[in-house]
């Protein structure tokens, strides 16, 4: 008899190959993903929760890949939330070295990749280290012009809101701008995704790991008519076929943004 002490639980891939991604049809111009399930990935190994953040580095490796290829404009990544602070000291340290190990080992293959790093957030209240880390990557990658790979990194949207609405209310404050000239590209504008051009701030994708179905403070103001999918896999499991099956479904959503289909307003 052979005895499994440390039984894995089997890969979780039931959205896999159900669907057929056509890519001849749109593909998302920019995906949003919310990376979740590291920790249960390591507790199922019985590994500490860090390896899961570990194996999740490796999977933002491939699927920024993945999503190049594919031609996908702008791949934002919610990497550490301003509540992640809340986790114990370890983790945190681990999380804030991730992105120092993550340029270290991968800006080359970025460069030949010809993808440009961005990162969003809060980037002046995280470490040296991880700061100086990120700078350099910026620098190193700032003249690719394929896939912007995104980070948000102790990012909070409520946050981002309110500095947003500072910065306009300063602008009024100063006779820099009327309140009537306030509109949805002024607020695009002082939002974190306010560098990217117009048609690209908003996610027309999020995709979020692990089965947990909720929005956690990601991209309130852009995520207004983005279309949602979630998928049980976890995130150090999520490979280019579920990134496809998501693409697959997003080809398959009637997207109306308030209006009509064309059949119904004939
Ligand atoms: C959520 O899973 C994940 C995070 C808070 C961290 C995400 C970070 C990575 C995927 C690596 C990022 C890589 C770079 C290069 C910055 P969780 O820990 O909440 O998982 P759980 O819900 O299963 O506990």
């Amino acid at each position: 008899m052979v005895l499994r002490f440390f039984p894995q639980k089997e890969k979780y891939t039931p959205e896999k190959s159900q669907l057929t991604f056509d890519p001849k049809q749109a593909i998302p111009k920019h995906i949003a993903i919310i990376m979740d399930g590291n920790g249960r990935w390591a507790k199922n190994r019985r590994l500490p929760r860090v390896a899961g953040h570990k194996e999740g580095m490796e999977t933002v490796k491939k699927i920024t890949k993945h999503a190049n290829r594919l031609g996908v404009k702008v791949l934002t990544l919610y990497a550490f939330s301003t509540e992640n602070w809340k986790r114990p000291d370890d983790e945190v340290n681990f999380l804030m070295q991730l992105p120092v190990d993550f340029f270290d080992t991968f800006v080359p293959e970025l460069i030949e990749e010809n993808v440009q790093v961005h990162v969003m957030g809060y980037e002046q209240y995280l470490p040296a280290h991880t700061q100086d880390a990120v700078k350099r990557a910026i620098e190193q990658t700032a003249t690719n012009d394929g896939l912007v790979l995104n980070f948000a990194l102790n990012y909070g949207s409520r946050a981002e809101i309110l500095t947003a609405v500072k910065g306009i209310a300063t602008e009024v404050q100063n006779n820099h701008l009327a309140v009537e000239e306030i509109d949805e590209t002024v607020m695009g504008n002082h939002l974190m995704t306010g560098f990217l051009p117009e048609d690209l701030r908003d996610p027309e994708l999020v995709i979020r790991t692990s089965g947990e179905e909720r929005i956690s403070n990601f991209l309130l103001w852009q995520l207004a008519y983005s279309e949602l999918f979630f998928t049980k896999a976890l995130w150090p499991d999520f490979d280019g076929e579920h990134l496809e099956t998501a693409i697959a479904d997003f080809q398959k959503r009637n997207r109306r943004f308030g209006g009509l289909d064309k059949e119904e307003k004939k």
